[in-house]
């Protein structure tokens, strides 16, 4: 075979999807493994969202659309996000993407020249580090760690920053960790920012609705920030639509234009009848994503409880996402041992800490997008597992 792109190199990868594939390998052997991997609400989409798919299909939207989205949709877009962030923004500021995953893409892109160094959170979402590196430009981690409940440290923002920076990228409520950034640190590292008035905030805001306490702050919000944040947001988590692939961003219009050109050059458009799907998941009633949410937090309370009752695990309580993400150092193990033998030899899915970047050695990552009986049962074999250990 001809040889591949040298730059394939420097791609990256999701790891949450091996291992998913390495439990249903186990599972197709007829194993009992439980899943607390994935990155996915566990509830199916509200039923009258799935009905205006069908009417949508009906109505004939199965032909191409603008490759920004619908003008009705992105409309709707801008004013949900004016009202729920408190931003000045219009349809023009709205670019529509096959879920949130490519605005990443298309506006890393848009942004970064090779050299140009972008600032990230590690751990993290896997897909930033991923993106910068295949740009050539220079991922520069921002640590978050357990010690500062995996807040920013604003004293290493202001380090990291240089005149080379050409991006930050914030993420809250956060994924791996659960973690959020308060309002004080949102407003301080803006108060950092307005001395670095040529650097660019791309805001995943994608667990904004997964959130068990206080009001979601956009760091978009902040001052004169709309000016050069990218909000990224959809309905994956929101409103179990991982399947449906539905995103979008918010930002300023000469930088929308050319993410919508990305949009034109890869994926044309989103499909339009799953557009129209989302009019209704923002326009119709709001109770699915709130039962959700107080599921998702009986669960959590559950989890870092039964964490925290087995000796040589710690455990903070996250204030949002739906991932917990334990320091198991006193273990004595590396972070992907600890998660290829709870898979291995004890059936319970998770993810090393280092799927999220080298910052997250020392822990693993748990979603409880699963049922507490299985939450239940999961802490019963996590508890057997730590007890090998201590007996080896
Ligand atoms: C932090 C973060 N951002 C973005 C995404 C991508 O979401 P989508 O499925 O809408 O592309 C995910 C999905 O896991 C995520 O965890």
């Amino acid at each position: 075979m001809p040889r591949l792109a040298r730059a394939l190199e420097r791609l990256g990868t999701e790891t949450a999807f091996l291992v998913l594939a390495r439990a249903k390998e186990l599972e197709a052997q007829g194993r009992d493994v439980i899943h607390l991997e994935i990155g996915e609400p566990d509830f199916d989409t509200p039923a009258n969202i799935i009905e205006a798919a069908k009417k949508a299909l009906d109505e004939g939207y199965t032909h191409y659309g603008p490759s920004a989205g619908l003008p009705e949709f992105r409309e709707l877009i801008a004013h949900t996000i004016a009202e729920d962030r408190g931003i000045d923004v219009s349809a023009a500021n709205v670019v529509v993407t096959p879920g949130g995953k490519p605005i990443m893409f298309y506006s890393m892109l848009a942004l970064l020249d090779p050299g140009d160094e972008a600032l990230y959170p590690n751990p993290g979402f896997p897909i930033y580090e991923s993106v910068i590196n295949y740009i050539g430009a220079k991922a520069v981690p921002l640590a978050l760690r357990q010690e500062n409940a995996f807040r920013l440290d604003l004293d290493e923002v202001r380090d990291k920053l240089s005149a080379k920076t050409k991006l930050l990228i914030v993420n809250s409520p956060h994924n791996p960790t659960g973690g959020v950034l308060p309002p004080e640190d949102i407003r301080a590292l803006a108060g950092i920012l307005a001395d670095y008035p040529d650097v660019w905030i791309l805001s995943d805001e994608i667990y904004s609705k997964s959130l068990y306490s206080g009001q979601h702050t956009s760091i978009a919000a902040q001052g004169s920030l709309a000016d050069r944040t990218i909000i990224l947001d959809g309905f994956s988590k929101t409103y179990a639509m991982t399947g449906w692939r539905l995103g979008y961003g918010v930002m300023p219009v000469p930088l929308a234009e050319q993410v919508a050109r990305f949009a034109t050059n890869c994926n044309s458009c989103t499909a339009t009848f799953i557009q129209r799907a989302g009019m209704e998941a923002l326009t119709g009633p709001q109770t699915g994503p709130a039962k959700m949410r107080d599921e998702f937090r009986r669960r959590r309370d559950r989890l870092v409880e039964g964490l925290n009752a087995i000796d040589g695990i710690r455990c903070l309580l996250p204030e949002g996402a739906f991932y917990v993400f334990p320091d198991v150092r006193e273990l004595g193990l590396d972070a992907r041992e600890v998660s290829r033998r709870l898979l291995d030899d004890y059936g319970v899915a998770a993810l090393s800490g280092t799927a999220f970047g080298a910052v997250g050695e020392g822990h693993v990552r748990f979603s409880y997008a699963n049922s507490i009986e299985n939450l239940d049962k999961a802490l019963e074999r996590i508890a057997s597992f730590v007890d090998a250990i201590k007996g080896e």
